[in-house]
């Protein structure tokens, strides 16, 4: 059981997305001002000041606003200490036998009027500082959640093989969250809380040195409490952290595979599983939230003792060495106001060494390393567009006019060092024509056109269109001359039109319908509730496998490309409409040098030549008669001697 317990923890608390959802949590451990997130696991980056750096980068483009605030927040510390300064002489006014009732009354007006302006002033201008710093926070988060997404967008294919899509995630929600947080409120209750320690400090020394002192000497017991009952908090705020994370993991995982989970009857394990985590969460969260919520309490306790004795030694320095009772009455004031903050930043301290952590994995993803960003890159222009250049364009070398000659010399790749998934692969497609290639499952197929388009880059070798290195081509550039029909098909949510014209944004209604009718989608289309304005609904949920193939295949008919790859694009459509799409398809690779990795054999019958390729090397080639008389894996696999697995 235990062990069970460890293995789910450790299996989905990776992957799951440690978000707390709102209600799961309660008032969070955190328990005084309930503002910040409480001690958390006390995570340290490794580059913190860079980090921070990087984060003013961030910020310092509202300078003058953060200046603004910097100023909003001396005037409204400044004036909540020059409150209880005030009310010194006004109470020793009330307690001096030498005044009137009526000098006293004025007094006492005078100093309620004094007093309630600065009072004001102080709330309005810690109003304005909240407002504006909020501002400049979300600005910022903003611009760095723009550049991550940008950046996201731009990632080579590899990157993602090697981060999970959780992984990602989270530094969209959790990490920048946390440094929003950081720059909504810690920023400005530290800078605050120093300035109330400094203001503070000044004004209980001159009001007076020995009761300053005492006041000073309860802090370290205050510290060590605070730390004692901090660290136990942390401890279990730490494991509920972890138990959600595999909590909304499993969850996840079960969601998504539910038809799976139900196909194989497993539904009581999982039931079972999910106990387990479930209630190791709830230990967990029943002690994060109990020493979380007695933090608060405990610190009052302490400040409240404090307050005590500085009661009782000061009055002992009234009756001896005639300390003034305004005196006794504002100092008080002062060591309650020098406790809050001491509290306040030890407790934020957690919230910002996580924010920073947070910022530095974020500024990890953007500093990825892209590609070939130094090197002239050459632009790509099929006949149509070369024509729309103007001289100038056309005189510059790296506008090339392409036909759509591809050439693999020697290919040799693997996705991870020392496991070569293609060797020494040699292919040529002359414009127009069409290539297939057939072989098993993890043959290599879909890894020689992930090459082609630059997914990946090679380890050994050369591939050329029209002769010039795919390495020297702009990569959108090249992709944007092939038109591809990926093996693992992906809509998007909106209606089929816009679907369909994902492959080239500026095709007109009729050019879908067009597109459409080559893919044989147009039949089916048809038929849906709205037609071609049927809204997708999550990745084509609403679309039987068959349909999004045929949607996907529309997709690169629309394409002007000169180049089609089409990555089993029929795999999923019956046979019957396959061979009704085979007429649609000749014309799509009609004229467009085609790639094409088919399942079924009967459809690339007719190619200009097969490759047959077994665990990364093409062991024959030739058309389909030439293999068949050769007599050799094609004719097997084609006359049904060995089965395609
Ligand atoms: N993204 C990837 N990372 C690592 N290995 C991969 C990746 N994609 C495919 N492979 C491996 O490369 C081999 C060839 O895969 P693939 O080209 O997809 O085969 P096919 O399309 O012929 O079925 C397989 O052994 C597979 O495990
Ligand atoms: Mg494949």
């Amino acid at each position: 059981m235990e062990s069970r317990k460890e293995l789910l923890l450790k299996k989905y608390s990776e992957n799951g997305n440690t978000k707390m959802p709102g209600g799961m949590m309660g008032p969070g451990p955190g328990g005084r001002g309930g503002k910040n997130r409480g001690p958390m696991k006390l995570e340290k980056g490794k580059n913190t000041s860079q980090s921070i750096k990087r984060v003013f980068s961030y910020i310092s483009q509202d300078k003058m606003k953060l200046l603004f605030v910097l100023l909003c927040a001396i005037i409204s510390t400044v004036s909540s200490l020059g409150g209880s300064y005030v009310l010194r002489p006004v109470i020793n006014n009330l307690v001096d036998k030498n005044t009137t009732k009526s000098e006293k009354v004025e007094m006492l007006i005078l100093g309620l009027i004094v007093m309630g302006a600065i009072y004001m002033a102080g709330v309005v201008t810690s109003y304005i500082q909240q407002k504006v710093m909020i501002k400049i926070s979300q600005n910022a988060i903003q611009r760095i959640r723009n550049d991550l997404f940008d950046k996201l967008q731009r990632l080579p294919v590899k990157y993602h093989d090697t981060h999970t899509h959780g992984e990602l995630m989270s530094r969209f929600t959790n990490d920048l969250d946390s440094v929003g947080e950081m720059l909504n409120n810690t920023l400005v209750h530290l800078f605050t809380g120093v300035i109330t320690i400094i203001g503070t400090l000044i004004l209980m020394f001159t009001t007076n040195w020995i009761l300053a002192i005492v006041v000073i000497i309860t802090i370290p017991f205050m510290t060590l409490a605070g730390g004692a009952v901090g660290s136990k908090s942390r401890k279990y705020y730490g494991g509920q952290q972890r138990a959600l994370g595999a909590v909304n993991g499993y969850i996840e995982e079960m969601v998504t595979g539910q038809k799976v989970v139900k196909v194989f009857c497993h539904e009581d394990e999982a039931v079972r599983d999910f106990e387990i985590l479930s209630d190791e969460l709830r230990a967990n969260q029943v002690n994060a939230q109990f020493f979380g919520g007695i933090m608060g309490p405990v610190m009052n306790g302490l400040s409240q003792i404090s307050y005590t004795i500085t009661g009782v030694v000061g009055g002992i320095l009234c009756l001896t060495r005639g300390f003034d009772i305004g005196g006794l009455t504002v100092f008080t004031q002062y060591s309650k106001q020098f406790a809050r903050p001491v509290n306040e930043i030890s407790m934020q301290v957690n919230t910002i060494f996580s924010a920073l952590a947070g910022a530095e994995r974020v500024f990890a993803v953007m500093d990825e390393p892209m590609e070939d960003k130094h090197k002239q890159l050459k632009k790509l222009y099929t006949k149509e567009e070369y024509d729309k250049l103007s001289e100038n364009e056309k005189a510059d070398e790296n506008n090339v006019l392409i036909h759509g000659d591809v050439e693999l010399k020697n290919v040799t790749f693997g996705y991870v060092p020392d496991k070569k998934v293609l060797k020494n692969i040699d292919v040529f497609a002359r414009p127009g024509q069409q290539v297939a290639f057939v072989g098993s499952t993890g043959a290599g197929k879909t890894t020689i056109t992930n090459l082609i388009n630059r997914f990946y880059d090679i380890d050994e070798g050369q591939i050329t269109i029209d002769g010039i290195d795919v390495k020297d081509i702009d990569k959108d550039s090249l992709r944007g001359h092939i038109a591809m029909v990926l093996q693992d098909t992906h809509l998007f949510t909106g209606t089929v039109r816009e679907n369909i014209r994902y492959g080239r944004l500026d095709a007109t209604d009729e050019e879908v319908e067009a597109a459409a009718k080559t893919a044989s989608a147009h039949s089916f289309i048809k038929r849906l509730a709205n037609g071609y304005d049927t809204i997708i609904e999550g990745d084509g949920a609403n679309l039987s496998q068959g349909q999004r193939q045929l949607l996907n295949i529309a997709r690169a008919a629309i394409s002007k490309a000169p180049m089609l790859i089409l990555d089993e694009a029929t795999s999923s459509v019956d046979t019957r409409t396959e061979k009704h799409i085979q007429h649609g398809m000749n014309r799509l690779m009609n004229d467009r040098t085609t790639f094409v990795i088919a399942h079924r054999l009967s459809t690339v019958r007719n190619v200009d030549c097969i490759m047959v390729l077994e665990q990364g090397e093409i062991i024959e080639r030739g058309t389909h008669d030439e293999l068949l008389l050769k007599k050799g894996r094609y004719y097997q696999l084609y006359t049904g001697a060995v089965e395609l697995d």
